[in-house]
């Protein structure tokens, strides 16, 4: 599996550390606009590598892209503090413009992950430039929104995450939706599990853990200017599946076809992602009131991705 990385800012380099480290990836290589980040960014990976892996890590231009299986897009600014993902939109749609083009030349075949926000109109403008199949145009969406949900309603129960299935659906920013309704500790529902243990979802746990979900980010960037571990993670969590061709059900971004009423929009749901990319999706069960907020955030999706001009 030879991946391509392109932007070795601190997402990008997160992502290829991650792969590096799990040996996910037989070849890694970073692409940057400034080649000296992406050379240090490159050569501090690798000398990581020997401790637990054996992936070769190198930087390269456009055309070392070549041969790749999946290119991460990590490229354009990220958020500053206070800032919405929403708001970077014309900044990154401009740099998508150029870089997919690029990718394209060197990569064809590739599946392309994309990561830069706003994620899920990134996803949009990456399936409509170009021209490949919605199942090859994945955003990283609400992957770490459905972790960061699930890591706190493991805490609560005092289960591990990993035993915690539970998505965070629509849009990966402020009107993402938390399935509560579908939310699983094992099989059994989460509020079930929470009331044998004497620890129910008051109104004030779930405003807690919704709040510690959706604003989670903005907090890290008041913290320490930007996030990138979490993300890192779960892009390289995406290329396991796909490099094994694991059928993982995992919630990213696509194309969808039709969904709560809103037609051909990019936004995250539960999909089950092998070799080809998205081998199926799984329309979620919703109670009245998660149907209605998805609705809204798919809504503003369609809205601000059909502005955007190709
Ligand atoms: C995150 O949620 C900022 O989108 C980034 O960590």
């Amino acid at each position: 599996m030879k991946v391509g990385v392109v932007g070795a800012g601190m997402v990008g380099s997160s992502a290829a550390f991650a792969l590096a480290l799990l040996g996910i990836a037989s070849e890694i290589t970073l692409v940057d606009r400034n080649s000296d980040l992406a050379v240090a960014q490159a050569e501090d990976i690798a000398h990581a590598v020997p401790f637990h892996s054996h992936t070769i890590v190198q930087a390269a231009g456009y055309d070392g892209l070549s041969g790749a299986d999946v290119v991460i897009l990590a490229a354009g600014v990220s958020q500053k503090p206070g800032e919405t993902r929403l708001a970077l939109l014309e900044r990154n749609a401009e740099v998508f413009r150029q870089v997919v083009a690029e990718v394209l030349k060197a990569a064809p075949d590739a599946i392309l992950l994309i990561a830069t926000n706003p994620v899920d109109i990134m996803t949009d403008i990456t399936f409509r430039l170009s021209g490949l199949p919605a199942s090859r145009v994945i955003g990283s969406g609400t992957i770490l929104d459905s972790a960061r949900f699930r890591s706190l309603l493991g805490r609560h129960l005092g289960i591990s995450p990993q035993s915690v299935h539970a998505h965070v659906l629509g849009e990966h920013g402020d009107s993402e939706v938390l399935a509560w309704s579908s939310a699983q500790a094992g099989s059994t529902p989460v509020a079930s599990f929470a009331a044998q243990i004497g620890k129910p979802f008051t109104d004030e746990v779930i405003a807690a853990i919704d709040n510690g979900v959706r604003n989670a980010a903005y907090k890290i960037i008041n913290g320490k200017g930007s996030t990138y571990y979490g993300i890192g993670a779960g892009l390289a969590r995406i290329v396991k599946a796909i490099a094994g061709d694991r059928r993982e059900l995992l919630s990213v971004s696509a194309m969808t076809r039709d969904i709560v009423g809103v037609t051909d929009v990019a936004l995250s749901i539960p999909r089950v992602i092998g070799s080809a990319g998205i081998v199926t999706e799984l329309i979620p069960e919703l109670n009245e009131a998660e149907a209605e907020a998805l609705n809204r955030s798919a809504t503003l999706l369609k809205t601000t991705a059909t502005a955007v001009q190709i």
